[in-house]
């Protein structure tokens, strides 16, 4: 039954979320400053307006309970609504996180027992983005479930409805991002508790193992994205340092191709010119952010390479050559492997050129740990 809420709930986040979140690069170190900073550089970078508007904000912003149980912010967050209206100034909207556990994953104070009246604080500071991460709540399944697994599921259901229902309640369209790392397989159950979107797996780091072994671990999960409701491989690491250009291109291509949620996890305030032409890139972006909102997923996998190929809006398709080998190789795109016809047109994305295929298949030399995206249409 579609309820007036999964309409809501739908509004909210047609298509992935963009924006930048404070972990993957400032992680418990984040302060007001820096986050200004981040709205600062989203702007003038260009970043907002190619579709990251969200500024999230992590863990390790929270604060004592006051003697009525209101959260406070901690003394690297002085004024939180006065850096909402900051944010908002610049066009740009306000994340927060927090846990339906007593503590989050840094050991701050999280939402247990107080979810309506988190909630509320939150609309009154003006956030329009919650991470609502596990962490301490995995505890107490344990504690109170044992080894009954029915009943810690229910808990753990019933922990993100409450949230959920706290949020709608305030009245405030707030984006609902679920984190509790793909367990029982939460892409089934995850619309049903309001999630806007349901991390996959656990925490992504910035380096090309773990990049790729989470990005290709979505292999068959496309079936349950969709408008409102999105499977999120977790954040970017483009940017932080870890991995090399081919290897970033790899990653900005594979979230695009997942429909992924495209949230920055580098300093935005020292970003290179490489940096920013892969977050950048519109038609990768285009791809990624697609009317559509269909998942691509897997065609097939040779050995070390893969072909990957997501239905975009007006029956075009997003075809992506990965090679994940450690030296380059050449490799084929046969026009019929994705229900394309021979005359099909093939555009590089990346390279912002026309292609041609001969014969019905397109074969390019694709580097060490990199990715070819091509557009194909009829
Ligand atoms: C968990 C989450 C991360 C991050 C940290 C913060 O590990 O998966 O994305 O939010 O907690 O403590």
């Amino acid at each position: 039954m579609v309820t007036p809420f999964a309409v809501a709930q739908t509004q909210l986040a047609a298509t992935p979320p963009m924006g930048w979140n404070s972990w993957n690069h400032f992680a418990g170190n984040v302060t007001d400053a820096d986050v200004r900073a981040a709205a600062d550089a989203l702007v003038s970078s260009g970043m907002r307006d190619a579709g990251y508007i969200y500024v999230n904000i992590d863990d390790t912003w929270e604060g004592q309970r006051d003697a009525q149980g209101v959260i406070q912010t901690n003394s690297k967050f002085p004024d939180m609504k006065a850096l909402a209206d900051y944010v908002h100034s610049k066009g740009l909207k306000l994340g927060i996180y927090s846990s339906p556990g007593p503590k989050t994953c840094a050991g701050y104070a999280g939402s247990y027992g107080h979810e309506e009246q988190d909630a509320k604080t939150y609309a009154g500071w003006g956030i329009d983005y919650l991470k609502y991460d596990l962490c301490s709540f995995g505890k107490m399944m344990k504690d109170e479930a044992g080894d009954d697994r029915t009943k810690a599921f229910a808990m753990e259901k019933a922990a993100y409805d409450k949230m959920h229902k706290a949020l709608v309640s305030t009245g405030r369209p707030i984006v609902f991002s679920m984190c509790q790392y793909g367990w029982n397989n939460v892409w089934e159950w995850g619309p049903e508790v309001g999630g806007n979107l349901w991390r996959t797996t656990g925490d992504i780091n910035d380096h090309y193992s773990r990049m790729t072994e989470i990005g290709f671990s979505q292999a068959g999960l496309a079936k349950y994205a969709g408008p409102g409701h999105w499977n999120d491989p977790d954040m970017l690491e483009i940017g932080n340092g870890g991995m090399t250009e081919d290897e970033y291109r790899t990653h900005m291509t594979l979230w695009s191709i997942l429909a992924a949620p495209l949230l920055a996890g580098n300093d935005l305030s020292k970003m290179t010119a490489e940096t920013k032409e892969l977050l950048m890139n519109k038609s990768v972006v285009a791809v990624d952010q697609d009317p559509l909102g269909k998942q691509g997923d897997r065609v097939w996998a040779v050995g070390p390479m893969e072909l990957w190929s997501k239905p975009l809006s007006g029956g075009a398709k997003a075809v992506a050559l990965f090679n994940r080998a450690s030296t380059a190789r050449e490799m084929t795109l046969k026009l019929s492997d994705v229900g394309a016809s021979a005359s099909a047109k093939l555009e590089d994305l990346w390279a912002g050129k026309v292609v041609q295929s001969t014969d019905g298949s397109y074969t390019v030399l694709v580097p060490k740990h990199g990715a070819v995206l091509l557009k194909v249409s009829e």
